[in-house]
């Protein structure tokens, strides 16, 4: 193996996003705590053996990045850090012992679980919101399927994670019903083309017409309001009931937490299982710094649990495969081949050049995304 000259697209000094130090809120530290700071070009002569280059072309804006800078998540570098857990691009160089599937100048994406953010250990300090970044060999795979660069850094996270939930937790059948909130968004999205892709019957819910609009383009059977128009939870399981024929749904795919999961325990038939996903709705519940305002958000009441029946399920995917790493192999061979195949293509509905990285992190927070948000550093 030998170590390849530097390519054209070799970074030149570049700039990257820096968080300084966590913030009350995410907008409060993108407001307060973060910059735009000068990049120095990579130096070979410090990296490991085994390293890539990766001029980067796109970096997913996920709702995990704007979490961490408020300090609410469970793997998170210390500020001041660069943001971006997933992130496509060229391969600008390559260690004398990096695997020979990878070459210089090869489109890949880099899997956050090994490099980025939410990595653990040496590569936690290169995230995507820079002109480069450094990942083990190991981390990088070769875009699937002719995805864009946008789309490539969309895939693992929010794919894997409907995995996890639909399949490794949930064991979604053919021709089963499944509600699927927050369905417009990354992880969403993921989960409506996941469960159709399985056979499934899906039911998508959402606070905006114009965004379950796009969520039905992208293969949702059915689609209902959550909420009304001044933002109160609708009494969305009769809606739900008359759609399958008065009996319920067979698994719920909740994202959304709070007030959504309650009238969820009304719109599934006995016996279902209610996977709990996240809590988009009640973001201020976690630990570390940030506003603590609701605690109790998030519970539900063991009478219906136990009168209906219901498997109630946890799925966090990076805390499971923290516990079992041999899940993921097969995980992420899955999504890679289905992405290869066609059958997977993440929806992206916002595109930013890194010097706006706030207007994207904004964006991303408020609500005004379909499927993903990337930031575009060259
Ligand atoms: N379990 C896991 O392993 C895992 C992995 C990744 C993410 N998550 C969690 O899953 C959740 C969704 O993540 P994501 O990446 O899909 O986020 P996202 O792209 O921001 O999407 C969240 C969606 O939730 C809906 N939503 C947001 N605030 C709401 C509110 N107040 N009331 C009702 N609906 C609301 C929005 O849909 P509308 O605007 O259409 O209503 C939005 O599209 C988050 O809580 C995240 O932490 C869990």
């Amino acid at each position: 193996m030998t170590q390849e000259a530097p390519s054209p697209n070799f970074p030149e000094p570049g700039l990257r996003v820096v968080v300084s130090e966590f913030g009350e809120t995410p907008l409060d530290a993108i407001e307060h705590h973060t910059s735009l700071e000068p990049m120095p070009a990579p130096d070979p002569a410090t990296l490991d053996a085994r390293d890539v280059v990766i001029a980067v072309r796109s970096a997913s804006v996920g709702w995990v990045d704007l979490l961490m800078t408020s300090g609410q998540y469970q793997h998170m570098p210390k500020p001041p850090y660069c943001p971006g857990l997933e992130y496509s691009g060229i391969v600008a160089w390559r260690g004398p012992a990096a695997r020979e599937s990878v070459s210089v100048g090869d489109s890949v994406l880099v899997d956050g679980f090994l490099a980025g953010p939410r990595s653990l250990g040496n590569y936690q300090q290169y995230g995507g919101f820079a002109s480069y970044a450094v990942a083990p060999a190991e981390a990088v795979h070769r875009i699937p399927g002719g995805l864009s660069f946008d789309q490539a850094c969309n895939l693992l996270g929010n794919y894997e994670t409907a995995y996890h939930c639909l399949v490794t937790r949930g064991a979604l059948q053919p021709g089963e019903t499944v509600l699927i909130h927050g369905a417009s968004g990354a992880t969403g999205l993921a989960a409506v083309q996941l469960a159709k892709l399985l056979g499934a019957t899906v039911i998508a819910t959402g606070r905006t017409q114009s965004k379950l609009d796009a969520v039905l383009s992208e293969g949702a059977d059915h689609a209902v309001l959550a909420t009304d128009a001044d933002g109160s939870t609708r009494r969305f399981s009769e809606d739900v009931k008359a759609l399958t024929g008065g009996r319920g749904v067979d698994v719920v795919y909740d994202g959304v937490g709070g007030e959504i999961s309650l009238e969820s325990l009304r719109a599934v038939r006995f016996g279902a299982r209610f996977l709990i996903v996240g809590w988009a709705s009640t973001p201020f519940v976690a630990r570390g710094k940030g506003l603590r305002g609701a605690p109790n958000a998030n519970v539900l009441p063991t009478n219906l649990l136990l009168m209906k029946g219901l498997d109630v399920l946890g799925c966090p995917t990076a805390i499971s495969t923290a516990q079992d790493p041999h899940s993921r192999p097969p995980r992420l061979a899955q999504i890679l081949a289905w992405a290869d195949a066609g059958e997977l293509r993440p929806h992206v509905s916002h595109r930013f050049p890194l010097s706006e990285y706030r207007e994207a992190m904004r964006a991303k927070w408020s609500g005004e995304v379909t499927g993903g948000c990337v930031l575009r550093p060259a």
